[in-house]
C-alpha cells in the first residue's frame, strides 16, 4: 500500500478586508506562501493552503465609518476586491474564507469556553479610554497617541506601526480620538482578560526547540518573558459576540487566528466531508506553517500558540513561522493616500501575473526590507525572464522544429557533466523552496537557464547541422537542451506557474505540470520521439519609455499630495567650501551591540565596527529605533569627530540620520563593508 502523503497545513496571514491589497503585502505573507504551497504539492505532500479575509475589529469599523459604509458593506467590498487580486495573481489557495462566515462564531466561542473552563479567563473592571465628546469607549484603532516603546507620536491604539510593539491602548501617552482628535479620559468598564501569563513556562520550552529565524525567536521571547493578562473583549457590536456578555465582542486578534481553524472547517464542509479539517488541525503528524509579515510575529509565535495550548482538542502548534520583512515601493512605504502606489488595474493591462510574481520573488524581503522598483522590474523582465529563460526555451524549440522535425531526439551518449550540473541545481532549488528561501530559488532558476544557454552555445548545434556526419551530436545537444527546458519548467512552476505550464505544453505534454511530481519529473527524460508543440513567445520586452512613464506617474502623484500638505523644513545653513566638506571623514559602520542609555529616553549606546577598529557611539535615536532593530545594520558615521562625553559615556563618532519634523530615519548601506569611505 502506498504510504500516506505527509500533510502540510499552510496559512498566509488573513488580510483585513478594509482596503485593497498591494504588492507590499504580497511580498511578505502571500507570494512566499503560495510558492511554498505549490512546491510542496509538487513534492507529493498533502497540502491544505488556507487564507481569507480578517473582517472584524475596530480597524474595519473605523474605515467603514470614515467611508460612510456599514461594516458589512465595507468588508463585502474588500473581501471581493482582495479575493479577485489573489486570483489575478494566480494564487493557489485551497480555500479563501472570511471571518464573517457564520461557522466562525461557534469556533471562536468554543476556543473561549475551553480557556474559561481551564481558569484562563479573568473578568475585571478597569479603566478604559473614553471620549466625552463622542460619548463612547474607544477601542485601539480609534485611538492614536505616542508609542510607549519608541515614542512615535502617531502610534495606533493596539500596535505601533513604527516599531511593531503591541500594547494596550491605555499604555499610549497622550491618547486622542482618531476620528475627532479629542483627548480621551479613563473610565471604568468591564472586560475579559486572557491569562497569557499562565502560559509562560509552556511557551518558553516549546519555542526553545524551534529553528526559526533569529529575529522571530528573539522577538517572540521578548513577549514570552513579559507575558501579562490581556483584554480579549471590546465594547462594540461588530465582531464575534462574547457569550453572556451583551454589548461585547472578542478583540479581533482573538478571533482572527481562530479564522485559520474555521477556514479549514468551511473548506471541509464545502467538500462534503465536514470532519476533514481534523486531519490537519488535530493531526500530530501534520506540519503547520504560518506565513506572516514581521508585524504579526507576537500573535503567531506567542499569543495564538497559547490559545491553542489552552484547548481541550489536541490542536497542532505552528511548526514554522516564516516571517518576512517589509516590502517598499521605490524606497518608501506603499501609501494609497500619498499616491505612492501602483495602479494595479493599469498594471495588469500591461504586464502578466508571472512578471509580477517573478520580480517580487527575486527580491523577496526575507532577511531585510526590500523594495519594488520599476527599474528592477524592467531588469527582471528583460534580462532574466526574457533574456535568460524565454530566449533559451525559444532558441532550442525553434531549432528543434527546424532540424528535428519538432520531435524529441535520441540521446546517444551520456553527458555526465551537464546531467550532474542540472541535477545539482534542481536539488538546490528544492532545498531553497523547502527552507523558505524564495530569492535563492529564483536565483537558482536563472543559474539553470544560464547553464542551458552555456551548454547550447558551447555545442554550437548550428555548426553541427551543416555536417550530416555529426547528426548524433546534434541530436544529443537538442535532447539535452530539452531536458534542461523540462527542468526549467519544473523549477519555475511555483513562481511563474502560467509560463511554466506553457513551457510544459510546448514540450508536448497535455497534462497539468502543477499536478506532477517533482522527483519523478526531475529524474525522468522527456520521451524520445515526443512531438513538440509550436513554440510561443513567453515574455515581451519591457521598454524604457514605459518604465520612465511609470516612474514619472509616481513622482507626480506625490507632488500633488505634497502641495496640499505643509511641511516645516529646516532652514538651509550657510554655504561651506568643498575643502571644508572634505575634512569630514564619513565611514560605513556596522552595529554590533545596541543598548538604551539608562535614565535617558533618547539615547542609545552602540558598539560599531568601522572595519579597522570597534568604537562606542552614543546616539540620540532611541525614540525612533529599538536597540534590537539596529544590530547588524550598516550605517554611516562621522568618523573623525572629536570624542565627546555624553551621560558619562565617551562617544567616538556620530551616526548620520535623516530627520523631518518629528520623524527620523537612518540611511543604510546594503553591500559595502564596514570601514568603506562615504563621500
Ligand atoms: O495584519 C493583518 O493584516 C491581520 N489581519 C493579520 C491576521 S493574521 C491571522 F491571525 F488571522
Ligand atoms: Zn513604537
Amino acid at each position: 500500500m502506498k504510504p500516506e502523503a505527509e500533510k502540510i497545513l499552510i496559512t498566509s496571514a488573513l488580510p483585513y478586508a478594509n482596503g485593497p491589497l498591494h504588492f507590499g503585502h504580497i511580498a511578505g505573507a502571500y507570494l512566499p506562501g503560495d510558492c511554498y504551497a505549490r512546491f510542496q504539492r509538487l513534492m507529493g505532500k498533502d497540502v491544505l493552503y488556507l487564507c481569507g479575509s480578517d473582517e472584524h475589529g475596530v480597524a474595519i469599523t473605523l474605515s467603514a465609518e470614515m467611508a460612510k459604509r456599514s461594516p458589512k458593506e465595507h468588508v463585502d467590498l474588500f473581501h471581493q476586491t482582495n479575493k479577485n487580486f489573489f486570483e489575478q495573481l494566480e494564487f493557489s489557495f485551497d480555500h479563501y474564507s472570511r471571518t464573517t462566515w457564520p461557522g466562525h462564531i461557534p469556533t471562536t466561542q468554543e476556543f473561549y469556553r475551553a480557556l474559561d473552563e481551564k481558569g484562563m479567563i479573568d473578568e475585571k473592571t478597569e479603566d478604559h479610554l473614553y471620549s466625552e465628546q463622542e460619548k463612547r469607549f474607544l477601542a485601539d484603532r480609534y485611538v492614536v497617541g505616542t508609542c510607549p516603546k519608541c515614542g512615535y507620536d502617531q502610534a495606533r491604539g493596539d500596535e505601533c506601526q513604527r516599531c511593531a510593539s503591541s500594547y494596550e491602548a491605555t499604555d499610549l501617552k497622550n491618547p486622542r480620538s482618531k476620528l475627532t482628535g479629542s483627548p480621551l479620559v479613563l473610565k471604568p468598564s468591564n472586560h475579559l482578560y486572557l491569562r497569557f501569563d499562565k502560559f509562560k513556562e509552556k511557551l518558553s520550552s516549546w519555542i526553545k526547540g524551534k529553528k526559526w529565524k533569529d529575529n522571530v525567536v528573539h522577538f517572540a521571547m521578548q513577549y514570552i518573558n513579559d507575558l501579562k493578562p490581556r483584554a480579549i473583549t471590546r465594547d462594540s457590536s461588530w465582531g464575534v459576540e462574547v457569550p453572556n456578555h451583551p454589548g461585547k465582542v472578542f478583540y479581533v486578534w482573538f478571533d482572527a487566528p481562530i479564522g485559520y481553524v474555521s477556514a479549514a472547517k468551511e473548506w471541509a464542509e464545502k467538500l462534503g466531508s465536514p470532519d476533514r479539517w481534523k486531519d490537519y488541525w488535530l493531526n500530530p503528524n501534520c506540519k503547520l506553517v504560518h506565513f506572516i509579515g514581521k508585524d504579526n510575529i507576537p500573535f503567531h509565535a506567542v499569543f495564538f500558540p497559547a490559545m491553542l495550548m489552552g484547548q481541550d482538542l489536541p490542536y497542532k502548534l505552528p511548526d514554522e513561522v516564516p516571517a518576512n520583512e517589509f516590502y517598499m515601493l521605490e524606497g518608501r512605504q506603499f501609501s494609497k493616500s500619498e499616491g505612492w502606489t501602483i495602479d494595479l488595474e493599469d498594471f495588469f493591462t500591461r504586464y502578466t501575473p508571472d512578471q509580477a510574481r517573478y520580480a517580487i520573488a527575486a527580491n523577496a524581503p526575507e532577511t531585510s526590507d526590500s523594495e519594488f522598483s520599476w527599474k528592477d522590474f524592467q531588469m527582471r523582465c528583460n534580462s532574466e525572464l526574457l533574456g535568460k529563460l524565454g530566449n533559451f526555451v525559444n532558441r532550442v524549440l525553434v531549432f528543434a522544429k527546424q532540424h528535428c522535425n519538432s520531435q524529441v531526439p535520441k540521446i546517444s551518449h551520456v553527458d555526465e557533466a551537464f546531467e550532474k550540473q542540472m541535477s545539482e541545481l534542481v536539488e538546490q532549488a528544492a532545498q531553497s523552496y523547502d527552507q523558505f528561501h524564495l530569492r535563492k530559488a529564483s536565483q537558482t532558476l536563472m543559474e539553470l537557464c544560464q547553464a542551458g544557454n552555456g551548454y547550447f552555445d558551447a555545442k554550437k548545434p548550428w555548426v553541427l547541422a551543416k555536417d550530416p556526419s555529426r547528426r548524433s551530436e546534434l541530436d544529443n545537444t537538442i535532447a539535452y537542451s530539452i531536458q534542461c527546458i523540462k527542468n526549467i519548467a519544473l523549477l519555475s512552476s511555483p513562481i511563474i506557474p502560467d509560463s511554466a505550464q506553457k513551457i510544459w505544453h510546448m514540450l508536448g505534454y497535455s497534462s497539468e505540470l502543477a499536478k506532477g511530481n517533482w522527483n519523478e519529473i526531475s529524474k525522468s527524460f522527456v520521451p524520445v520521439g515526443q512531438k513538440l508543440n509550436e513554440p510561443v513567445i513567453l515574455f515581451r520586452k519591457v521598454e524604457d519609455e514605459e518604465i520612465l512613464l511609470q516612474v514619472q506617474k509616481l513622482g507626480e502623484k506625490l507632488k500633488e499630495v505634497k502641495e496640499v500638505t505643509t511641511t516645516t523644513y529646516q532652514p538651509l545653513k550657510d554655504p561651506i567650501t568643498f575643502e571644508t566638506f572634505e575634512k569630514i571623514d564619513l565611514r560605513v559602520a556596522q552595529v554590533l551591540e545596541a543598548v538604551k542609555v539608562p535614565k535617558s529616553k533618547k539615547l542609545l549606546k552602540l558598539l560599531v565596527d568601522v572595519g579597522f577598529e570597534k568604537r562606542t557611539i552614543v546616539s540620540g535615536i532611541a525614540l525612533s529605533y529599538e536597540p534590537e532593530q539596529l544590530v547588524g545594520k550598516k550605517v554611516v558615521i562621522v568618523a573623525n569627530l572629536a570624542p565627546a562625553t555624553i551621560m558619562g559615556i565617551e562617544s567616538q563618532g556620530m551616526i548620520l540620520a535623516a530627520s523631518l519634523e518629528k520623524s527620523l530615519e537612518l540611511p543604510q548601506i546594503q553591500n559595502l563593508a564596514p570601514g568603506s569611505s562615504v563621500s
